[in-house]
């Protein structure tokens, strides 16, 4: 019995110093990582922002965790953030190589592919193209307003009832963003579409759950037919479908005309010789990487703004009183009446505020061996930047724990924003789709805004406010009353 023990005894501590997890010297503080397992049991893995604020309170604002064996680093507040992303931004922009997500895409695209020349390229191209308009005769204004007719039509057919409103907000985004890359529209009940966004929330869940950091931490696991095998396979699915829409764009484009993002990638791979990081498999995960990017982020952002201005109709009226003075007489609203409407502006960057969409952004990681606040963080570390701690970040905001416009409007009424409004985070690897997505939001919300009512349900009970954890936050699931306005009658 007690040979037995003693066995065992030597077995555990065999296992402890093989597997012991040795932090770098002058690492950033944090808690004690145990073997093979890091940090993981420090950390809620279902939602860690709580353990994140509670650890940047006892070891600062930056703090080193161990995910399994892989060290990270966690970058709380405005200055540390800002002093990584953006002051070292060439240590501090790469993506984590060997992880589900990177090997989802296989480092192509633009959102996983590392620190690099064919990242810069590709990100350059992208931005030119959404920006200047290389995307033909129809501007992104029009796409996004041809949709806005189709979900306002939708929602007078629901007026005066009461609907669920996630659906009709995903099919939205979903479809501006396909209408950019590929002049297509789906009907919202569309097979394809639905079986399309069906892979891409399962791959969601799975990339949010307990498999992908078991696929993350124990390379040996990664052959084994387990369910996280299910991530590629869907995702092969989705090339698939990708990969037809490029075949049909080479049969019907007009070479040196392109009317969509798939074309003007087309024209400039021919443009381009064999050393271009420009193929066509880069083309399929670059175009799954955008519809990925800008669809939850967008949709979660409006139902966000939506259920804050049910629950506050004061704030709801002020925009609606705003939006009837301002477009008074116009059939549309354009993106440039944006500022003429200060107040609406606050309340659009105060839902983006609160509903911190990516809080965790996307993971960044080391380029090179580097130094931040005196610490030292090898090259190959993953860094997380909390982005969720600056955006309720005491010291920055008036009213950092509330709903307030105010948070955005300065004494004399005008619009006005704080540095610390970091949503599409900061640096050279921000949000390559704040533009668009800040077009699509303001055109949304002052659309639907101008022609309805939205009313919290009587027998819906208090609202919920506390989001739903994933790679982007979600309010829960919630419904909406929607009433056709007087005024929206008489245009
Ligand atoms: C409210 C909407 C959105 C929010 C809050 C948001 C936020 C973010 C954040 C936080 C990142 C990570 C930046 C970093 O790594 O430091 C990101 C990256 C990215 N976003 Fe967005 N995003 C939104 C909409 C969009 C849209 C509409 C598109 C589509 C064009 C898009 C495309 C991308 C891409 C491609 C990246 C990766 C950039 C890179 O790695 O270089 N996003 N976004």
């Amino acid at each position: 019995m007690l040979g037995s023990l003693i066995l065992l005894g030597f077995f555990f501590y065999l296992i402890f110093h093989l597997f012991r997890i040795q932090r770098p010297k002058n690492f950033p503080p944090g808690p004690q990582p145990l073997p093979i397992f890091g940090s993981l049991l420090d950390i809620n893995i279902k939602n860690p922002l709580k353990d994140f604020k509670m650890l940047a309170e006892r070891y600062g604002n930056v703090y080193g965790l161990y995910l399994g064996r892989n060290p990270a680093v966690v970058l709380n507040g405005f200055k540390v953030i800002k002093e990584a992303l953006v002051t070292k931004s060439a240590d501090f922009s790469g993506r984590p190589q060997n992880i589900l997500v990177s090997h989802m895409t296989e480092g192509k695209g633009v959102i996983m592919a590392d620190y690099g020349p064919a990242w810069k390229e590709h990100r350059r191209f992208a931005l030119m193209t959404l920006r200047n308009f290389g995307l033909g005769k129809q501007s992104m204004e029009n796409r996004i307003l041809g949709e806005i007719e189709h979900l306002v039509a939708k929602l007078e057919k629901h007026a005066g009832s009461i609907l669920n409103p996630q659906t009709f907000f995903h099919n939205a985004a979903s479809n501006i963003i396909y209408l950019v890359l590929s002049g297509i529209r789906y009907e919202y009940d569309n097979e394809t579409l639905k079986q399309y966004i069906a892979r891409v929330t399962e791959n969601t869940k799975l990339i949010n759950g307990p498999w992908s950091m078991i696929y993350d931490t124990f390379p040996l696991l990664r052959s084994l037919p387990l369910p996280f095998k299910k991530v590629f396979t869907n995702c092969e699915a989705n090339k698939k479908l990708t990969n037809a829409m490029i075949e049909k764009h080479k049969k019907t484009r007009v070479r040196g005309e392109p009317t969509d993002f798939i074309d003007c990638y087309l024209d400039e791979l021919e443009l381009r010789d064999n050393e271009s990081s420009f193929d066509e498999d880069q083309l399929v995960i670059y175009i799954l990487n955008l519809h990925a990017a800008g669809t939850d982020t967008t949709s979660n952002t409006l139902l966000t703004a939506f259920l804050y201005l049910m629950v506050y109709p004061d704030i709801q009226e002020k925009c609606q009183q705003e939006i009837d003075d301002v477009l008074q007489g116009k059939a549309q609203v354009s993106f440039e009446d944006r500022h003429d409407m200060p107040y609406t502006q606050a309340v659009i960057h105060e839902s983006q505020r609160i509903a911190n969409t990516v809080p965790l952004s996307v993971f960044h990681c080391t380029t090179r061996d580097t130094e931040l606040m005196g610490y030292n963080i090898p090259k190959g570390t993953i860094i997380i930047p909390n982005l969720s701690s600056v955006l309720s970040e005491e010291g920055q905001w008036k009213f950092p724990n509330e709903f307030n416009p105010s948070n955005f409007l300065n004494e004399q009424g005008q619009f006005e924003k704080p540095e610390a409004f970091i949503p599409f985070s900061a640096g050279p690897r921000m949000c390559l789709g704040e533009g668009l997505a800040r077009m699509e939001l303001f055109l949304i919300l002052v659309t639907l805004l101008r022609r309805f009512q939205f009313i919290w349900p009587e027998d819906a009970g208090e609202p919920d406010f506390t989001p739903v954890f994933g790679i982007t936050l979600s309010p829960r699931p919630y419904r909406m009353g929607v009433r056709l306005r007087q005024s929206a009658r008489e245009i």
